[in-house]
């Protein structure tokens, strides 16, 4: 298949799954257990890496549920959403900046803020090169040092989640073949466009600029069980943050997560272009 064509209905199919048929900001807060479990991880692994009242932009922010905590905590935010509807949602904290936008094509100048959130965006683009303008954009629009957290989903809790909801046929489907070998999306209402392995998102990483990058699953072991779970359970959620904070870094768990998180310093000064600026000069 063609893979703008492909990129085009996914995109197309984005603006109607999350303005209209899926609530993002009740996925963090309310749905299940899961969620409270990924919002403290997202939020500790932030709070233990940016400095005080940094300037963080959040790519792909939704509904502001991070941004608000961040806001909270005393950063300065901006919040970047291609759904409108989210972003109304996102203006309506009124402690931080939202406006629509998209990962690929940033509308800020180079080195305009310590840290970018890109929680969302990599999953939804099918092809590398596409991930990699936005990983590139991303490293753009932050100082030299700063970081760039990046969350994705993981190809094997992926096809664990396609394969559990049904008996297993013979011979085996080839797109549950493709999941695994190549992360391609099969199935569901979700408009996905890439399953990631660990070692895959590290890769991406590193070929678009970073460095230092650190891989470590956001839920870990407990939190596909955790989505069944929707009432408060606050010494099931303690047993599963500790789990995940004790084994989230290891290889193997990094990849039976719900979400797998990289984190990649920005490089400095050296042979690093701002195409903001005439003939594409030298940062600093
Ligand atoms: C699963 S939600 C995650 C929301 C939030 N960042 C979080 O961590 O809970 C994925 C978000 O990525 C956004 N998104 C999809 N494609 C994008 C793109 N090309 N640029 C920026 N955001 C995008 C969607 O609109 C959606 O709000």
């Amino acid at each position: 298949m063609d893979r703008a064509m492909d990129q085009a209905r996914i995109d197309a199919a984005i603006q109607v799954y999350y303005a209209r048929q899926f609530d993002e900001s009740a996925r963090l807060t309310s749905r299940s257990a899961q969620g409270a479990l990924e919002l403290i991880r997202v939020q500790e692994m932030i709070a233990d890496r940016v400095g005080p009242r940094s300037r963080i932009l959040d790519i792909g922010g939704a509904s502001g549920v991070h941004a608000a905590r961040l806001a909270e905590a005393g950063h300065e935010v901006t919040l970047i959403d291609p759904v409108e509807a989210q972003v109304v949602q996102a203006r309506r904290h009124g402690t931080f900046t939202a406006q629509v936008g998209d990962a690929r094509r940033l509308r800020f100048e180079g080195d305009s803020f310590d840290a970018a959130l890109l929680f969302g965006p990599l999953y939804h683009l099918h092809s590398p090169e596409e991930r990699r303008t936005c990983l590139e954009e991303a490293a753009r629009v932050v100082v030299a040092g700063g970081l760039v957290f990046v969350a994705a989903i993981p190809r094997f809790i992926r096809h664990a989640m396609v394969t559990l909801a049904e008996d297993i046929p013979h011979p085996y489907p080839k797109e549950w073949v493709d999941l695994l070998e190549h992360g391609t999306p099969t199935g569901g209402r979700f408009p996905a466009g890439h399953f990631h392995t660990a070692e895959e998102l590290e890769s991406e990483l590193l070929e678009a600029g970073l460095h230092d990058v650190e891989l470590c699953a956001i839920e870990g072991v407990a939190g596909l069980a955790l989505e069944q779970v929707r009432d408060d359970d606050p010494e099931l959620l303690a047993a599963a943050l500790t789990l995940a904070r004790k084994t989230g870094h290891l290889p193997g768990i990094r990849d039976i997560t719900n979400h797998l998180m990289a984190i990649g310093r920005v490089r400095e000064a050296a042979g690093r272009l701002d195409p903001t600026r005439p003939n594409g000069a030298g940062v600093g």
